[in-house]
């Protein structure tokens, strides 16, 4: 959906940052500023500011900020769209309603009513779990080692003994049976009519990363089977792309994930301080789960269980993450079946350890792999090194490649050498030879070029944020045209136009950028230091260079696409071009 800049704008502007942020860090004022804690990095004494003047929130220690709607992205994990939604609902900002087609419209009352009905059968089972005749139910889960705070924020619940009563009960609320079936809370048998889904199970909730109860998993008190029934698809509930205790992981300030497989894992990690942990539920991890981890941290930790299931599922799970750009280690649990049960035994220090022990999933799928063979006879170890050799083609990065030769070898105490020999005969039995390095493309030499481009673009608009009288001497040289790339000229183009009107804003201009990683990266120009780096002379020297880079490298650009055949055009362009290289034309002053 698209938002009109004024009601972002709108939204922004009435939400505070400073009061936004104090809700979430405690914040002191000095001076001008407002200084805490930065909630993005772990320290002991403030270095994290916040202004109200600009708008903008800043870190000196590591570097984060932006505006209000960049916080919240930061510290929450919201699409600027979430993020948008929860500052006009703060702010009492009606947002204008997306317009649907009377299919799309109907589908997404559907959608709003399951997850009503949903939220309401959570309640339900948590209330059956207070009630005294919960108290199976509760025992059993404090016998598992759960505190009454885990159980509150899990939202565990317990579905009594009657298979009806739930039936029975959001029929008082109104709800149809058609309903509740595509809810998938009850069942409709032809003879019997309408019966719960779920009796006499401990319930789990599971919810999205919002918090809506999307579905259900109820686990028997006891060796019945099923041992966990779980909702079946509905219009909210696919499996494929959500994954257990996400609501609550995604605002835990580690870096990876631990990904395990079960309910009682996610919960007992948390428990123990482990707030990262998440599950696949049951399912084999999917592309779709791993592209819903990529929005949230870029490294995971496999804490499946150690049984052979357990191990082939973290050896598939790998490559998954691998091609979503999530670097993937295993930890290993044993002698435990599975997280819950080392937690339990161990404790959670042991654990710590274990993920500091965590090891790279590709090497754990080669030591998986030795199983399969006789590794005590010449044949068998030969053709294990082919194996792993063949494996090794997979990296197409020589250095990274290198790398992991060096650590098979090392692991198996062969020479690396031989070793990587072996892989380039498997090359080339593959058909899959490459040269042994090779050789930097004139693309790739043409790709760094721009990048440094970009880079004194970059700094050139962060000099133009430094004040008026230094934007002044930058427009007399550079106009808006001369940023290469789009997102860098809409942002200058925005702040040509806030210096004309003599309201320059930033935190406005960042509302522009709607896409999150657009977001970041003008949040960072907005925050780059320069004027501590230097001596005000080094400043001006430094200032006058980026000028003349930016403006050759433009120059050359828009000669690059003039029409061969525009003679005057050119002209005109290198006379620009002299006119750069007479160096005292080019006066800047900073004081
Ligand atoms: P496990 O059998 O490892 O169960 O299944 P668990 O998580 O250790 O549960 P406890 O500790 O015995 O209570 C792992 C996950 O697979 C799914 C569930 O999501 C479960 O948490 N599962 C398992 C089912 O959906 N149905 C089943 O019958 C079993
Ligand atoms: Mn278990």
């Amino acid at each position: 959906m698209y938002y009109p800049d004024e009601v972002i704008e709108e939204v922004r502007s009435r939400n505070d940052i400073v009061d936004v942020i104090g809700s979430y860090v405690k914040l002191q004022k000095k001076g001008s500023s407002y200084f805490g804690l930065c909630p993005f990095h772990n320290e002991k004494s403030p270095s994290f500011s916040v202004s109200r003047d600009k708008q903008m929130y800043y870190c000196f220690g590591c570097g984060a900020g932006g505006n209000v709607f960049t916080f919240l992205m930061e510290y929450e994990n919201f699409s600027f769209v979430e993020a948008l939604k929860f500052l006009a609902d703060r702010a009492g900002v009606q947002l204008p309603q997306e317009e649907y087609s009377a299919e799309a419209k109907r589908r997404a009352d559907l959608r709003t009513s399951i997850l009503e009905v949903n939220k309401l059968a959570a309640k339900y089972f948590y209330a059956q779990l207070r009630s005294p005749q919960g108290k199976t139910a509760w025992d059993y889960l404090r016998g598992r080692q759960l505190g009454e705070d885990t159980i509150l924020a899990f939202g565990l619940g317990y579905a009594n003994k009657y298979s009806d009563d739930l039936y029975r009960y959001l029929k008082t609320k109104g709800y149809t049976d058609e309903l509740l079936a595509q809810a998938g809370l009850i069942s409709i048998d032809e003879k019997h009519g309408p019966y719960d889904k779920f009796w006499n199970r401990v319930m789990f909730p599971i919810m999205d990363a919002n918090s809506r109860v999307i579905g259900f998993g109820g686990r028997v008190m006891g060796d019945g089977k099923p041992k966990y029934l779980n909702s079946p698809e509905t219009p909210v509930f696919d499996k494929s792309r959500n994954l257990y205790g996400l609501h609550r992981a995604r605002s835990s300030r580690k870096p990876y994930f631990l990904l395990c497989e079960g309910y009682m894992d996610v919960i007992s990690l948390h428990q123990a301080g482990f707030t990262n942990a998440v599950a696949s539920l049951g399912t084999a991890l999917t592309p779709g789960h791993a592209s819903l981890i990529k929005r949230y941290v870029q490294e995971v930790y496999l804490t499946y269980d150690s049984d052979e299931a357990g191990t082939k599922a973290a050896l598939r799970a790998a490559p998954i993450l691998r091609e979503a750009g999530i670097t993937a280690r295993v930890i290993r649990m044993d002698p435990y079946k599975d997280p819950d049960e080392f937690i339990k035994n161990l404790g959670a220090e042991a654990f710590e350890e274990r993920i500091r022990e965590a090891r790279n999933s590709f090497l754990f799928g080669i030591e998986m792999l030795e199983r399969d063979y006789d590794m005590g006879s010449p044949e068998g170890k030969t053709a294990f090194l082919k194996e792993a050799a063949r494996r090794l083609l997979t990296f197409d990065e020589e250095i990274e490649r290198n790398n992991y030769i060096d650590a098979v070898a090392r692991t198996y105490a062969v020479s690396s050498q031989d070793l990587k020999k072996l892989v380039t005969r498997m090359a080339v039995e593959g058909g899959l030879a490459r040269p042994a390095s090779r050789p930097r493309t004139s693309a790739d030499r043409e790709r760094e070029k721009e990048d440094g481009h970009l880079k004194s673009q970059k700094i050139l608009l962060t000099w133009m944020l430094e004040g008026e009288d230094i934007f002044r001497q930058i427009r007399q040289y550079i106009s808006p045209s001369d940023f290469t790339e789009d997102l860098l000229r809409a942002v200058a183009e925005q702040l040509f136009a806030q210096y004309d009107s003599g309201d320059v804003n930033p935190a406005r201009i960042m509302n522009q950028f709607t896409d999150e990683e657009e977001h970041r990266q003008v949040a960072a120009l907005f925050n780059t230091k320069i004027r501590e780096l230097s001596t005000a002379k080094e400043q001006e020297k430094a200032l006058r260079e980026t000028i003349i880079r930016v403006k050759e490298y433009s120059l050359e650009e828009k000669a690059r696409h003039l029409a061969p055949t525009d003679i005057a055009g050119l002209q005109k362009l290198m006379e620009e071009k002299r006119a750069l290289q007479a160096p005292d034309k080019l006066h800047i002053s900073i004081n």
